[in-house]
């Protein structure tokens, strides 16, 4: 029986790629957006186009009663769930000394809060066996002035998977999760200028910005049976950036 996987803000980016992955790993995939229904639909399309099965859901996953009503459909259209890809999170830049509080909302209601009722929800709902995904960021692995608020709110994500893993083990449950460094999507675009990510890309020993894709066969391997002995896990993918 194939396996079914919900990935959160899947209409675009890097939650796209990894919809598109799991639905080309003969997975059922449920494709979770907030606004852009049109890409959203358009996700589906490409994974049933390619032999596979798909669904789009709008929720915006920071509202717990929505992400619940997510977590519902998932498991009513494919009867049951296996794979949560937690995906969606947002960043932002500012000193310390001038992040504002509505900064602090954004980040942890986001990165933060959206992670941690959507890992309760999966704790309660997936099957045996099934599998866990956080998308976090290599911001954590460093101290580059401005990232303070963004990288505490993903810290906190790393941390809820490493208990939840122990929590889990005894259902065969893994919990790992995904430090992508700068990929090229909408959301990085917005952050920073070309300029920017080509010094970046200098610096990084592969010489090159990621792309979703890369992103996308981490995940696909974490969700699979062949990641089983890799649980509690935080796996760097900046291509040695940090
Ligand atoms: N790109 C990078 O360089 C980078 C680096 C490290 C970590 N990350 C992490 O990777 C993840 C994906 O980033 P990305 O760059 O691919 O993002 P993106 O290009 O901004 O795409 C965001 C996706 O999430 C959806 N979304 C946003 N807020 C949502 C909400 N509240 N509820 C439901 N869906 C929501 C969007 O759907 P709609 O368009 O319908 O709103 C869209 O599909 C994030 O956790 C980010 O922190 C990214």
């Amino acid at each position: 029986m194939p396996r079914t996987a919900l990935v959160t803000g899947s209409s675009r980016g890097i939650g796209r790629a990894i919809a598109e992955r799991l639905g080309a790993d003969e997975m059922n995939v449920v494709v979770n957006y907030r606004t852009d229904r049109a890409a959203a639909h358009d996700a589906v399309a490409k994974i049933e186009a390619s032999g596979g099965r798909a669904t789009a859901v709008r929720a915006d996953v920071t509202d717990p009663a929505q992400l619940r009503d997510l977590f519902d459909a998932a498991q009513r259209h494919f009867d049951g769930l296996d794979v949560l890809v937690n995906n969606v999170g947002t960043a932002r830049f500012s000193p310390i000394a001038e992040a504002t509080d509505e900064d602090y909302d954004t980040l942890f209601d986001t990165n933060t809060r959206a992670t941690f009722t959507a890992l309760r929800e999966a704790a309660n709902r997936l099957r045996d066996s099934g599998r866990i995904v956080v998308v976090s960021s290599g911001t954590v692995a460093t101290t580059r002035p401005g990232t303070g608020l963004y990288g505490a709110a993903k810290a906190a994500g790393d941390q809820l998977v490493r208990v939840l893993a122990k929590e889990l083990g005894s259902r065969r449950i893994t919990v790992n999760g995904v430090r992508p460094g700068p990929v090229r999507t909408d959301g990085l675009a917005e952050l920073q200028p070309e300029s920017v990510l080509e010094r970046v890309a200098a610096q990084t020993p592969l010489g090159r910005i990621g792309e979703p894709a890369d992103i996308a066969d981490i995940t696909a391997f974490l969700a699979a049976d062949d990641s089983r002995w890799i649980t509690g896990q935080i796996i760097h993918a900046g291509g040695g950036s940090f």
